[in-house]
Formats: C-alpha cells, structure tokens, sequence
C-alpha cells in the first residue's frame, strides 16, 4: 500500500516489525531452549480464572451499547477503589474506562493537546507515546531526565508546551517519583500545561515510600488539567481484558469522554464487568511478590557477568547496560544468534541498555542474562581483533 504515515509511525513501525520478526525467527530456530525476557504480562493475575468464567457471556446487557465513558455502576466501583487507594475522593464522573491503556492515553492526548502543541516526554519512554502523541497532531519533545531522576520538561522556547507525559513507575527504567519530585515538576510549569501520568505499574512497587500518585498531588478542581492512566493489563494482570482507566477532573473526562465517542466507543461491557470484579478481589493481593527473589538473583547475575543494572523502585524489569546494548540490530542479533530477546533501549528512545523482564522463570532469567553477557564478550573480542 501507498505508505502515509508520520515520521514517528514509520520509525516506530519498522523497529517493531524488526524485533517481531526476530522474536519469531528465533523461537522456531531454537525451538524450546529460547529464552524471551521480553514479556511484558505478569506473572500472577486476578481474580483466578475460574471465577472470572463464571461470568454470562450472554449478558444482557451486551445487546446493547453501553455509556462511552463506561457503565455507571462500573464506574462509581472504579471510583470507589482509586478514592480508596489513593485517598482522594473520586466519583464516577472521575473516571473513563477505556479500551486498554493505550486507548486513554490516546483519547486523554487528543482532547488535552491541540494541533502542533508539544508534549515533553520522559526519555527513555514508553514505546508507543512518540507515535500516539503524532496521531493526535501534536509534536513529541522527548526530554532526558536529569541527574538524580529529576524531571525538568525544559523545552524549546519556540515551542508551544500542552502537555507532559511521564510514567510512574517508569518503564523501561523502574524509577519512581515521589511527592517532592511531582510536586517540583507540577509548581515549574504554568496553569496551561496538562500534566499526563502513565500509572499503569503502580502496583508493582518495591519501595512504597518512592511513588507517590499524581491524583494525589493536583486538585479534582481549580487546578490545571491532569490525568492518571492504569490498566487491567497490570493492575489484575489481564493484558487480554483491554481494559484501561482514566482518573482525572470531571471536566477533562467531559473532554475526553467526547474524544472517546469518535475514535473508540466504549469498552467491551464483559470486560468492564471483568475489570470491577476484579478490583474486589484484588485488595489484599501482593503484586510485587513473584519479583522480589527474582530482582535479587538478577542484580547478583548480572554483577558477577560484569553487566551494569541499577537498581529499580518498581516494575517487574530490569534496564541493563553493556557495551554494545542499545540499538535494534543487537537485540535482533541476540534473538538470532543467543537465542535470547530482549527489547533494546532504542525501542524506548535510549541509545543504550535493553530492558530484560523479571517475568520469566528463575532459570530463563539466569540463562539469559548469561547469553547476553557471553555474546557481549564476544562481539568486544572481535571488535578488538
Ligand atoms: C507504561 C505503559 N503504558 C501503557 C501501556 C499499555 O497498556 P494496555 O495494555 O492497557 O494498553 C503499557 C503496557 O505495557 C505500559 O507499559
């Protein structure tokens, strides 16, 4: 086909399309000894599979098409648990739900951004925010965070600032903000700029005390634009639920919600349904437990391998550095050649490091640690000859 996509699609595109081809090349090459660090879907999730079959896939209310921002009763549940986690009164008209977090991000960017404005971004970021933020006609502006983990957001003065963008945890890195480093970023910018938080790891935590929410730094009222995306893919580890949840003040999500009804719909009614059963049974869930043993049998590997990986306050992965790690072609040589994928730093806007998951088995993370370090040896030892 005639190819019409914007700069950022077709850069994203074909890194995309390079490490699914890889990824798939090398799973038939070495068939069950490949390794994927790759993954990005937790290892436990909720409620157990039993308990969500139990749910009518004829509902009756599936016949219907339901509200664009989501089933009221969904809604005010929604509200209930994040007015409770978070401690900040939220109701119903607090809340989008959307089809998977990608669906709010990009329906809370269409409607806070305006044609040509630019959204300052975290760098590394996650994958997809520079082509989202292009498709609703705004200019991504990727911002390196500065020493310490701070976010500073200084962009070209020539450039007109709508948004920011941060997640929190970060992913690919594992860093935190806390209150301090939220409130620093949210008092340097002016009343004008919408703030976006991409929450979709606060769960997975390591050090509770290093994340604070955005929805408890800024006012539900007079105060600037804000929005908070989570996601079921997460928060209850159903990727495959496509379900996705928008906090913000009641009138960005009037805003939003009027996004939503052009370019998405409403979420599937069964997986709204999924999502706040889900949400009540999940309180005393511990979300961070399959990841503690294996963070400290990673860090251990990676420091006896010679490998550099601080260490991260939340998600379930690791940012590895080495020489050499970083751009597509040597994650696709990995896949290849070790037997082993992980996404490189490029993928998310870093010239170095590759994110290596904690959602693998003990074992695969041990292996594959030690495959990239050999091959790293390897390709010094000639580089060298
Ligand atoms: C930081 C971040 N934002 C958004 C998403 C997209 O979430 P969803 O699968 O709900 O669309 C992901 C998925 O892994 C993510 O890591």
């Amino acid at each position: 086909m005639r190819s019409h996509d914007t700069p950022e699609v077709s850069r994203f595109a074909a890194m995309r399309r390079a490490l699914a081809q890889a990824r798939d090349v090398g799973y038939r090459r070495w068939g069950r000894d490949f390794i994927d660090l790759g993954r990005s879907e937790p290892l436990a999730a909720w409620p157990d599979d039993r308990q969500l079959q139990r749910r009518p896939t004829a509902d009756r209310l599936t016949r219907l098409y339901g509200p664009v921002a989501g089933w009221a009763d969904v809604r005010a549940s929604v509200a209930d648990h994040y007015a409770k986690t978070l401690g900040v009164p939220l109701r119903a008209g607090n809340i989008l739900i959307s089809s998977g977090a990608l669906s709010g991000l990009t329906v809370a960017l269409s409607a806070l951004c305006r044609p040509g404005g630019a959204v300052a971004m975290t760098v590394p970021y996650y994958h997809a925010w520079p082509s989202i933020v292009e498709l609703m006609g705004g200019r991504p502006r990727p911002v390196p965070i500065g020493d310490g983990g701070r976010m500073t957001f200084v962009v070209p003065t020539n450039d007109r600032l709508d948004a920011v963008l941060f997640a929190n945890p970060n992913n690919p890195t594992g860093m935190t903000h806390d209150r301090d480093a939220l409130d620093a970023v949210t008092a340097d910018l002016g009343p004008d700029v919408a703030v976006v938080a991409d929450e979709v790891y606060a769960e997975y935590i390591y050090a509770p005390a290093g994340f604070t929410s955005l929805a408890t730094v800024l006012p539900l009222q007079d105060g600037p634009d804000w929005v908070v995306v989570r996601s079921a893919a997460k928060t209850l580890g159903r990727p495959g639920l496509r379900v996705g949840v928008v906090i913000a003040p009641v009138a960005v999500i009037e805003a939003v919600t009027d996004r939503a009804a052009a370019l998405t719909g409403s979420a599937s009614t069964l997986a709204q349904f999924a999502f706040a059963d889900g949400l009540a049974v999940m309180h005393a869930a511990d979300h961070m437990r399959p990841y503690r043993s294996r963070l400290e049998l990673a860090l251990a590997i990676s420091h006896t391998l010679g490998l550099t990986a601080q260490r991260p306050q939340g998600t379930f992965y690791l940012w590895v550095d080495g020489p050499g790690l970083g751009p597509v072609e040597t994650a696709v040589r990995l896949c290849l050649e070790a037997g082993v994928f992980v996404w490189p730093g490029q993928y998310f806007g870093s010239p170095s490091h590759v994110r290596v998951s904690l959602s693998a088995s003990r074992a695969s993370i041990e292996t594959g640690l030690r495959r990239i370090a050999d091959s790293l040896d390897f390709e010094a030892v000639s580089s060298d000859a």
